[in-house]
């Protein structure tokens, strides 16, 4: 093979990134309450984690991200934090974590623990002081305002923002006679990032989990903490809707550089990672403020491009069709984007807000899902970025059955939304199934239901009952038991995607991201090279059910074919060229193809 030249262009060509462990990491995402109940309480909990890190090991992951386990009155499960330096009772001890850290250091890797700073609960002794009086010293820590009024001598909230999980984002408080904000649920009072007594005691938390030998943090909505001054009202984009998204004052706000600098400050006294969710932010120049190298900020964000493809203006449940070629773009305009200008990507398409991945982005039938669930694993894992697994997803996991009534989805974000929807359709019984067909599809209740361990009740989850249902019509057939003997399983191919990975960093962590045959509607097909030329892999990834005749695949394709070999794939053997040129893949065929050069030819 020949040495390929490190852009097609030659001299504007890109530095290669520089090299960090956090790069080069996978990362696992822990969701406490469904992962692993060593109790029999029905809820997951922290030694229950530490039961299965010898499988996370196995897996090949290099960080464990936990989702919230501080003490919590669970409006939100955890979301709402009413003590930081606690854990909520029924998931452990603070020294659970301690054993936790330890089991993970041990096998070298690393824990990341949720950090929910926007907004704490209104259980928090914070807010319950900051409400007691209006010259309570905590008033000013969450942010307070007066009513409007309007001529009819009405009380309105001070702006027209929708919370999040639907209705107004104020509340009214009796005692003091103000209003108070919150993005997401009422329970969920917004922290005021202006007062620096509360940037401290946020930095305070950081420093408390850090010294213990945690080695980073996941930031809940981090870009949510600066707000416009003033607090204005939101444009006008749901017409005849009481209440607007706010976004555009409160996402991105005038402060967050300087707040997300003081956290890197912290950060850096103990080498630890950051990685923020950023919701409604979509362009580069945004994510870029907080990523690139050299800002000193964040080491990289959850952008929501992809898994908003599928949600329509009206809210997450409303349609909208997707195309491929929709996804091409964002994937390309990411790719590119942060590779050009020394960010980093964080790679995802699930996690505990989002529905499965299977079912929601490949139209497979029960024959082909476990092709489909490799091909998505092989489209996400070598592109160029940070990979994360959600729990589940490293088994094909599924989302809930159709036939589940709304009776059986329990989380707040669904069941607000859901009655609202229900009160604007009331009678049109269309509008509603049409409703369903989106909770069915996207609701957040899908990737909550219980990890599916074997082939026993509630899928091993619990010896007790557990607090959501498990997918009783599935964990017979989807299970990590039956997986982790399959050689063929979803598991078994994550496994070698990761370790493929790892073991060609030069291509699949550093490399730069080559879309080919962009106006291919089955095909993902794209190229990661070696910016010191090197190595280069090729992946053909058919996104339809069908079988595809690929008549005429680019140069780099055949090119790649007739040089080198197919080193992993989800069928066998792996679809290969004709004597004509031409290939037919299989549904959902996936074919990752690895050019290396040998270093030491004529040494
Ligand atoms: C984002 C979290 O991922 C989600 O689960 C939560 O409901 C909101 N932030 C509010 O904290």
């Amino acid at each position: 093979m020949s040495t390929i030249p490190a852009t097609t262009s030659g001299s504007s060509r890109p530095q290669a990134p520089e090299k960090a462990w956090w790069k080069e990491a996978s990362v696992y995402q822990i969701y406490p309450a469904s992962f692993n109940d060593s109790d029999g309480d029905g809820l997951g909990d922290i030694p229950g984690i530490i039961q299965k890190v010898d499988y996370l090991g196995a897996l090949g992951v290099d960080v464990v991200w936990l989702c919230p386990v501080y003490e919590s009155p669970q409006i939100d499960m955890g979301y709402d934090v009413s003590d930081y330096r606690s854990i909520h009772a029924p998931y452990g001890t603070v020294e659970d974590v301690d054993r936790l850290i330890a089991a993970l250091h041990e096998r070298r890797m690393r824990l990341v623990m949720d950090l929910v700073v926007n907004h704490t609960s209104d259980q928090h002794v914070w807010f319950r002081e900051s409400r007691s009086s209006l010259s309570n010293p905590k008033r000013d820590w969450y942010i307070w305002k007066k009513p409007r009024w309007d001529a009819a001598g009405n009380r309105l909230p001070p702006n027209n923002w929708a919370s999040v999980f639907g209705g107004s984002a104020w509340s009214w408080d009796e005692t003091t006679g103000e209003y108070y904000l919150h993005l997401f649920c009422k329970e969920q009072p917004d922290l005021n990032w202006e007062n620096p007594d509360v940037v401290q005691a946020v930095h305070d938390i950081m420093t408390f989990w850090l010294d213990k030998g945690v080695d980073g943090f996941r930031m809940d909505v981090i870009n949510f903490i600066s707000k416009s001054p003033g607090l204005p009202d939101a444009p006008l984009k749901l017409p005849g809707q009481e209440f607007q998204p706010g976004d555009l004052h409160y996402a991105n706000g005038p402060r967050l550089h300087e707040f997300l600098r003081g956290l890197r400050e912290v950060l850096d006294r103990y080498d630890a990672f950051a990685i923020g969710e950023m919701p409604c932010v979509k362009e580069e120049q945004d994510v870029l403020m907080a990523v690139a190298a050299d800002r000193k900020e964040l080491n990289m964000i959850f952008q929501f491009d992809i898994v908003s493809i599928d949600i329509g203006s009206g809210g997450k449940f409303t349609s909208k069709t997707w195309s491929l070629a929709k996804m091409k773009a964002i994937v390309n305009k990411w790719q590119t984007c942060m590779y050009d200008n020394n960010g980093w990507n964080a790679l995802f398409l699930e996690n505990h807000d989002q529905s499965r991945s299977v079912s929601r982005f490949t139209p497979h039938r029960p024959e082909n899902r476990t092709a489909a669930a490799k091909m998505l694993a092989t489209f996400l894992a070598l592109q160029s970025g940070t990979v994360f697994v959600y729990q589940g997803q490293e088994l094909g996991m599924a989302n809930l059955p159709r036939e589940w009534p709304i009776d059986e989805y329990k989380d707040v974000e669904t069941l607000n939304l859901y009655r609202l929807a229900m009160q604007q359709h009331r009678g049109d019984s269309e509008a509603v199934e049409q409703l369903m067909d989106q909770v069915r599809l996207k609701a957040r209740d899908h990737s909550r239901s219980p990890m599916q361990w074997n082939a026993q009740q509630h899928g091993g989850f619990t010896t007790g009952t557990p607090w959501v249902r498990a997918n009783d019509a599935d964990y017979m057939h989807c299970n990590a038991e039956q997986q982790l003997r399959d050689p063929t399983s979803v598991l078994a191919y994550w496994r070698q995607l990761l370790r493929l990975r790892k073991q060609n960093v030069d291509v699949f962590v550093y490399g730069r991201f080559e879309l080919l045959a962009a106006a291919d509607p089955s095909l993902f097909c794209y190229r990661r090279i070696d910016p010191s030329g090197y190595g280069v892999a090729t992946l053909v990834l058919n996104f339809t059910d069908c079988e595809y005749e690929w008549q005429v695949p680019p140069a780099e394709v055949v090119e790649a074919l007739t040089a080198a070999r197919c080193v992993l794939g989800n069928y066998e053997p792996p679809a290969e060229l004709n004597g004509d040129g031409s290939m037919r893949l299989k549904p959902f065929e996936a074919l990752v193809i690895l050019e290396l050069e040998d270093l030491y030819e004529g040494a």
